[in-house]
C-alpha cells in the first residue's frame, strides 16, 4: 500500500514538474528562527508545493531577530508574494510588519506562533497549552505527586514559551507536593538552557525532573546537570538522528511531545485562501505524547514518512533538471537552426550576386566587342524573362562613349578588337573552330583560350557563340529573312539547335523577336 503511495505520488511529482512553466502561486514563507525542526518544516512545505503544482516558495529565516524578521517580511511583500506565511519570533514585536502585509491585501497564515494582532487570515497550530498540561502531569504521575521539578522556557515573549509554561503550572496546581524549584529562562537553544542553568544562582540539588519546554533546552541542562538520577523531558519529537524520539528511544530524555510540523498541511491550507475554497480560521494540529513504550514505533513510522519524503524531493530535483536541461537544449537548437538558415541566406545572395557580375561582366564585353544597339543590347540576363536593356550599356551608348571596364585593361583593347575582327570576319562559317580563330590571330589554341578568358571571363568558344546569336538577333530585327535562314547565315548547322541557344541566351524564341 505503501509502494502504491509512493508510485502516485512520484507520478504527480513528474506530471506537476512537467508543467512548470509559470507559477500559479508565489508563496512567502517568513521563519522566526533556523533549526532541526524548522529545516523539517521547510522541507514539507517544499513537497506540499510539489504536490500542489505551480506554487513557487520564497523562504526567509529571521535567526530569531526581531529586527531581522520585520524587515524580512516587508522584502517577501516588496518581491509580489501572493500570500504569506508567517512563525512570529515574538507575540508582539514582528505584528507591525504581519499588520502592513494584511493591509496591502496579502492573505497571512499565522502559523504555530501567535500574534497580538487579529490582522491574520488563519492560524495553525498544535496546542501548546495542553502539551504544557499533559507534560506536567506526566511528570507528576512519574513522582508518584512528590518531588522537586525544573523548568525551562523558550524565548520569552513567544507564544509557545508563555502558553506551555501556563499549561504546565495549571496541570502542577493539583499536586501540591511537586515543587517547582526553578523556572529558568532559555531561548530555544541548547546553548540558552546550558547558561540558564549554570547561571542559577539557588539550590539545584536533588532535582527529580527537568522539563525543557523543548527537546534542545531539555538536552542543554542535561549536560549542565548531568545524567545521575535527574530525568529529562522536552516537546518537539523530531524522528532522524538528532530528534527527541530517537532520545527518548534510547532513555537519553524521559518524554518528549511531538510537536507537528506538518508543513504539507500549511500549503494545501494556503491554496485554499488562494483559489477561493473553504478553510478553517483556526485549525489546532493533532500532537502525542512519546515515552518509552511508543518511541520505537513511533521512530519507524516517522523515518519511513521521512524516507518517501527525501526519495520524492531528489525525484523532484532530478525532474527539475531535467527540464532545465531540456529547456538549454531548445536554446542549443534554435541557434543551431538559425546560423544554418542564415548561411543558407548568406550562401544563396553570394550566389546570386555572383551570377550577377558574371553576366553583368558577360554583357560588357559583348557589347563592348560586338558594339550593340541599346535596345536590342541587353536582353535581360534572367532566364525566361522579357528583353530589358542594362543601364551601364544604355548610358555608355548614349553618349556615344565605348570605354567599358575591359577597355581599361590596357593592353587588353587591341587584342579584343582584333579578336572580334577575327570572329566577325567568319561568323558565317559554321565550320569555324576555335584553331581557326588562334591561327587568324598568329596565336595557339591555348594561348588564345587563356588570354580571352583572363579579359572576358568567358571562353573564345562562349564569344563565338554570344557573336552568332547578337548577330542572329539584328538580323531577325532589320531583316525579312526566316529563322531558319538567319540560323544558317550566322553559322548554325541547325535551326532546331539555334532556337535553344537563342532562347537560353535571350530567354525568348527567336519568331517572338519580331512579335
Ligand atoms: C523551533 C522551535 C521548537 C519549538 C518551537 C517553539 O524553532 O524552537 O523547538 O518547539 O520553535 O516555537
Amino acid at each position: 500500500m505503501q509502494k502504491l503511495n509512493l508510485c502516485i505520488i512520484i507520478i504527480l511529482v513528474v506530471l506537476t514538474s512537467c508543467s512548470q512553466s509559470g507559477k500559479r502561486h508565489k508563496i512567502g514563507v517568513s521563519q522566526c528562527s533556523e533549526d532541526i525542526w524548522r529545516e523539517k518544516q521547510n522541507a514539507e512545505l517544499r513537497m506540499g508545493a510539489y504536490l500542489q503544482g505551480d506554487v513557487e516558495l520564497r523562504f526567509a529565516a529571521a535567526y530569531d531577530s526581531d529586527e531581522r524578521q520585520v524587515q524580512q517580511i516587508d522584502s517577501l511583500v516588496a518581491t509580489g508574494i501572493d500570500l504569506l506565511i508567517v512563525a512570529p519570533n515574538q507575540v508582539a514585536t514582528i505584528s507591525p510588519a504581519i499588520d502592513r502585509a494584511f493591509d496591502k491585501g496579502i492573505p497571512v497564515i499565522v502559523f504555530e506562533r501567535k500574534t497580538n494582532s487579529q490582522k491574520f487570515t488563519a492560524f495553525i497550530s498544535a496546542d501548546n497549552y495542553e502539551m504544557g498540561r499533559v507534560m506536567g502531569e506526566y511528570i507528576a504521575s512519574q513522582l508518584h505527586g512528590k518531588g522537586r521539578v525544573v523548568e525551562i522556557m523558550g524565548l520569552e515573549g513567544s507564544s509557545p514559551a508563555i502558553e506551555r509554561h501556563n499549561g504546565f503550572a495549571d496541570a502542577l496546581k493539583n499536586f501540591p507536593n511537586i515543587e517547582v524549584v526553578a523556572t529558568l529562562q532559555g531561548d530555544w537553544t541548547e546553548e540558552s538552557a546550558v547558561k540558564a542553568v549554570k547561571d542559577y544562582q539557588g539550590d539545584l540539588n536533588n532535582i527529580d525532573f527537568v522539563f525543557g519546554q523543548n527537546d534542545r533546552m531539555a538536552m542543554g541542562a542535561r549536560i549542565a546537570l548531568g545524567t545521575s538520577t535527574i530525568k529529562y523531558c522536552g516537546i518537539d519529537g523530531l524522528p532522524g538522528e538528532d530528534g527527541g524520539i530517537r532520545l527518548v528511544r534510547d532513555s537519553i530524555l524521559d518524554a518528549t511531545y511531538i510537536y507537528p510540523t506538518h508543513g504539507d498541511q500549511i500549503v494545501d491550507l494556503a491554496i485554499s485562501i488562494l483559489e477561493g475554497n473553504p478553510y478553517e480560521k483556526e485549525t489546532m494540529m493533532m500532537s502525542a505524547l512519546v515515552t518509552r513504550d511508543n518511541a520505537k514505533v513511533l521512530l519507524m513510522e516517522s523515518e519511513e514518512i521521512m524516507r518517501q519524503a527525501e526519495q520524492l524531493d531528489s525525484l523532484h530535483k532530478k525532474a527539475d533538471s531535467y527540464l532545465h536541461k531540456l529547456d538549454t537544449q531548445r536554446i542549443i537548437n534554435w541557434l543551431a537552426i538559425s546560423i544554418i538558415a542564415l548561411l543558407i541566406v548568406i550562401f544563396v545572395l553570394f550566389y546570386l550576386y555572383h551570377l550577377r557580375k558574371i553576366s553583368m561582366q558577360r554583357e560588357r564585353v559583348v557589347n563592348t566587342l560586338w558594339n550593340m544597339e541599346p535596345q536590342k543590347a541587353s536582353p535581360s540576363p534572367s532566364k525566361g524573362g522579357d528583353v530589358q536593356i542594362d543601364d551601364a550599356t544604355q548610358n555608355s551608348v548614349s553618349s556615344g562613349n565605348q570605354t567599358s571596364p575591359l577597355e581599361g585593361t590596357g593592353e587588353a583593347s587591341p587584342f579584343l578588337s582584333r579578336f572580334r575582327e577575327a570572329v566577325e570576319a567568319r561568323l558565317s562559317d559554321s565550320d569555324l573552330s576555335v584553331d581557326d580563330l588562334a591561327a587568324d590571330m598568329n596565336l595557339s589554341r591555348v594561348q588564345l583560350y587563356r588570354k580571352v578568358k583572363a579579359i572576358t571571363g568567358s571562353s573564345p568558344v562562349e564569344l563565338l557563340r554570344t557573336a552568332r546569336l547578337n548577330r542572329a538577333y539584328q538580323m531577325l530585327l532589320t531583316t525579312d529573312k526566316s529563322v531558319s535562314e538567319v540560323a544558317y547565315a550566322v553559322g548554325f548547322t541547325a535551326p532546331s539547335y539555334f532556337t535553344k541557344c537563342f532562347k537560353e541566351e535571350y530567354g525568348m524564341v527567336p519568331g517572338d523577336v519580331r512579335k
